[in-house]
């Protein structure tokens, strides 16, 4: 049985007092034992939020990592940073990364082994733009950002590797795919992973759904067969929200 898991893409938001607003709320709730939760706050309140969550089942991720281990990037964290202060988890390939920071799947397939070799977690984000779905080559668009970065890994590498689509045109648009859209992409990556690697690979890896999830969509979208969850952005900032999301399955 793969993970069901929510995880809440904080962004750009959430200062120190924020955050601890933000967590100490989310501590008050219960925590379905079969779903993994998790926040990405900013670099700056990581390790403040592992501090706040210890002893909770909430975990914390990154948002973004260097592909280098150290050395002169001005503005830039690497995975061992990371691992330092306890952080094993990390988004990657966010379209905004990709949009506004100008990350290639090139540069991800960089970062994605970085995180591997550090032996942390990637949630490694990708999906289609409005033109290319109104085009219909949506699923050629995702299949080549999964191939560029992911399909060289070794198989066993996928145990780490959690994948979220997010289509572009629904993320912060209020915008969402239909829950029918998002199981039939999401069958379609389990099938290209099926045939790059094996039916346990395939079987295993959960396929997370993220742009304009909120509590009124997320059990429709989330009764999707190949649907195991979401990241979840604008909603994760509202204790209420999120955590009726992670009740949603
Ligand atoms: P949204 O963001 O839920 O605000 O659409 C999702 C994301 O960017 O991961």
């Amino acid at each position: 049985m793969r993970d069901q898991i929510v995880a809440g893409n904080w962004k750009m938001n959430n200062d120190q007092i924020q955050t601890e607003t933000l967590l100490e709320r989310l501590k008050t709730y219960e925590i379905p034992n079969k779903v993994r939760v998790m926040v990405a706050p900013s670099f700056t309140q990581l390790s403040q939020s592992k501090q706040l969550l210890n002893g909770s089942s909430i975990k914390v991720a990154a948002q973004n990592m260097s592909a280098a281990p150290s050395g002169a990037y001005t503005g830039e964290v690497s995975a061992g940073m990371l691992k330092g202060i306890g952080v094993q988890i990390v988004i990657l390939g966010h379209s905004e990364r990709r949009a506004l920071f100008h990350e290639t799947d090139v540069h991800l397939a960089e970062k994605v082994k970085a995180a591997l070799a550090s032996d942390m977690e990637v949630i490694f984000c990708f999906g289609e733009e409005l033109e290319d779905r109104k085009a219909k080559a949506h699923f050629d668009v995702v299949e080549k950002q999964l191939k560029n970065a992911l399909f060289d890994l070794e198989t066993s590498a996928w145990k780490k590797i959690i994948l979220a689509y997010e289509p572009v045109w629904a993320i912060g648009t209020g915008e969402t795919a239909s829950p029918q859209q998002a199981q039939e992409m999401h069958a379609h990556i389990r099938n290209l992973i099926l045939n790059q690697y094996n039916p346990s690979v395939a079987d295993e890896v959960s396929i997370l759904y993220g742009g304009s999830v909120k509590p009124n969509n997320a059990k429709e979208i989330f009764s999707g067969a190949d649907v195991d969850g979401g990241l979840i952005g604008g909603a994760s900032l509202d204790a209420e929200d999120f955590m009726a999301i992670v009740n949603a399955f």
